[in-house]
């Protein structure tokens, strides 16, 4: 289901099933075993979506019976996925279920403290991207958009791909506007679209801070 205010971005309150899978994630009794559970199901789920935009294939079938028609997506066989560490872990988990012929990128990318808010990226390993190919890159929470927006500066740097896909569970539309203006041809998945950022940058009503309700929020060294 297309979002209204968008081109190429897509949501799914009217799925039941996915919604019930966000109720889950946005459930603060959720712990963590629960919530990394929710976000594979979600990628998965995302991942059948992303199917049904996806170029096919007719063919011939031979059952034991007789010979029929069958069908191939064809680009499911080109695909890289760019996980953005922490969070999309699961999500990528779930992904790769279905695109099961997916190569696989890391990166990480964390926000700078005031007053320079840069996006620092530590760790960056990105396969060859080819002309066929469709890169997904999996962030849970499209907040700003700023850290999607660098990071899909850096793929960018490793090839052109046929398709740049963002697959998320929630996204703000500050930062849906933000992706969109630097990225006009990027298409997003999500499960909803939320209503806003609050100051420090969470969605709201959104799910929390998604690295910590999955892994448990990190502590500094003794
Ligand atoms: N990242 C999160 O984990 N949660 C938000 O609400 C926004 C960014």
């Amino acid at each position: 289901m297309k979002a209204e205010r968008w081109d190429d971005v897509y949501s799914f309150e009217n799925s039941p099933f996915i919604m019930e899978i966000l109720t889950g994630l946005r459930d603060e009794k959720t712990g963590p075993i629960s919530f990394r559970k929710g976000l594979v199901k979600l990628g998965r789920y995302m991942a059948y979506e992303i199917t049904k935009t996806m170029e096919i294939e007719r063919v011939p079938v031979k059952t034991p019976l007789e010979e029929t028609e069958g069908v191939i997506v064809r680009d499911r066989r080109s695909v890289v996925i760019i996980t953005v560490l922490r969070a999309a872990i699961p999500l990528m988990e779930g992904l790769i279920k279905v695109l099961e012929h997916a190569r696989v990128g890391i990166v990480s990318a964390s926000r700078e403290k005031a007053p320079k808010f840069e996006i620092e990226m530590n760790y960056v390993k990105i396969p060859e991207i080819k002309p066929e190919d469709t890169v997904i890159i999996a962030d849970p929470m499209i907040a700003t958009g700023s850290t999607l927006i660098r990071v899909l500066e850096e793929v960018k740097r490793y090839g052109k791909a046929k398709r740049y896909v963002i697959v998320g569970v929630l996204a703000a539309p500050e930062g849906i506007e933000r992706i969109k203006k630097a990225f006009p041809e990027v298409e997003i998945f999500v499960a909803k679209v939320d209503r806003e950022l609050n100051d420090e940058g969470y969605i709201l009503p959104g799910l929390g801070d998604a690295g910590d309700r999955a892994f448990g929020a990190p502590v500094k060294a003794q």
